[in-house]
């Protein structure tokens, strides 16, 4: 695996007046697993947005270095997958479909049994060509998942890992969590105290100083 560095640097964000947080640092390399944890409302998901680019903040930098070399914010996409509740499928296409298009936005070409692969190995195979809007929201779980790891990121982003899912799909996902740690490096926001297993760090939220 290419070596690679995500560097966060004294990230500042605000809604309105209300500060979330204003001096968030760390640092990702290969090989480590990185956990945010903090109660509800803290601001778990704002601050996944902001690592992956998705929102801006209002201060501070992430910085993303790829063997050595920086890439901006707006070209990492092929090195990283996400697994949010705030991302959409596509609902009037297939589950098949989506990870076409997926695989599509992000530039790159894979093959057709790594795609089954993927589908088989979280379990909605015989639903890949039913359309997404007609998945449970556990099926739809499981279909990011597929999105998010079609092609073998570096980095991998779950906001809260097994959301929605039965005991069949949390198992995949913690094999999942697992193999991305060994192989590459893991960022995962959760509330869960048995996800912090997985991870060599964690961020506190809640516990953040702020002023
Ligand atoms: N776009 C937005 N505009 C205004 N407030 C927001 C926005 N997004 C999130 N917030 C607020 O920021 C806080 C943190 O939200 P969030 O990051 O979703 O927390 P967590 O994931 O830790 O539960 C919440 O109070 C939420 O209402
Ligand atoms: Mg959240």
């Amino acid at each position: 695996m290419t070596p690679f560095h995500l560097e966060v640097r004294n990230v500042r964000k605000s809604f309105g007046r209300k500060v979330l947080f204003d001096a968030v640092s760390f640092d990702v390399r290969l090989g480590e697993s990185f956990a945010v944890t903090g109660k509800n409302g803290s601001g778990k998901s704002t601050l996944m947005k902001i690592i992956c680019g998705v929102l801006t903040p209002n201060g501070g930098s992430v910085r993303y270095v790829v063997n050595d070399k920086e890439i901006p914010l707006s070209h990492v996409a092929p090195h990283i997958g996400l697994v949010s509740p705030y991302l959409n499928m596509y609902e009037e296409f297939t589950g098949e479909e989506n990870l076409r298009l997926f695989a599509k936005i992000r530039g790159i070409g894979v093959r057709q049994d790594d795609i089954h692969g993927l589908l088989q190995r979280f379990g909605i195979f015989e639903h890949r060509n039913k359309e997404a809007r007609f998945y449970s929201s556990g099926m739809k779980q499981r279909l990011k998942y597929c999105a998010a790891l079609l092609h073998r990121p570096a980095l991998l982003f779950l906001d809260e890992p097994t959301a929605n899912l039965d005991d069949i799909g949390i198992a995949v996902v913690r094999e999942v969590m697992r193999e991305q740690r060994q192989r590459a490096a893991l960022v995962f926001a959760t509330n869960e105290s048995e996800d912090l297993s997985f991870a060599d760090r964690v961020l506190d939220l809640s516990r953040l100083k702020i002023g």
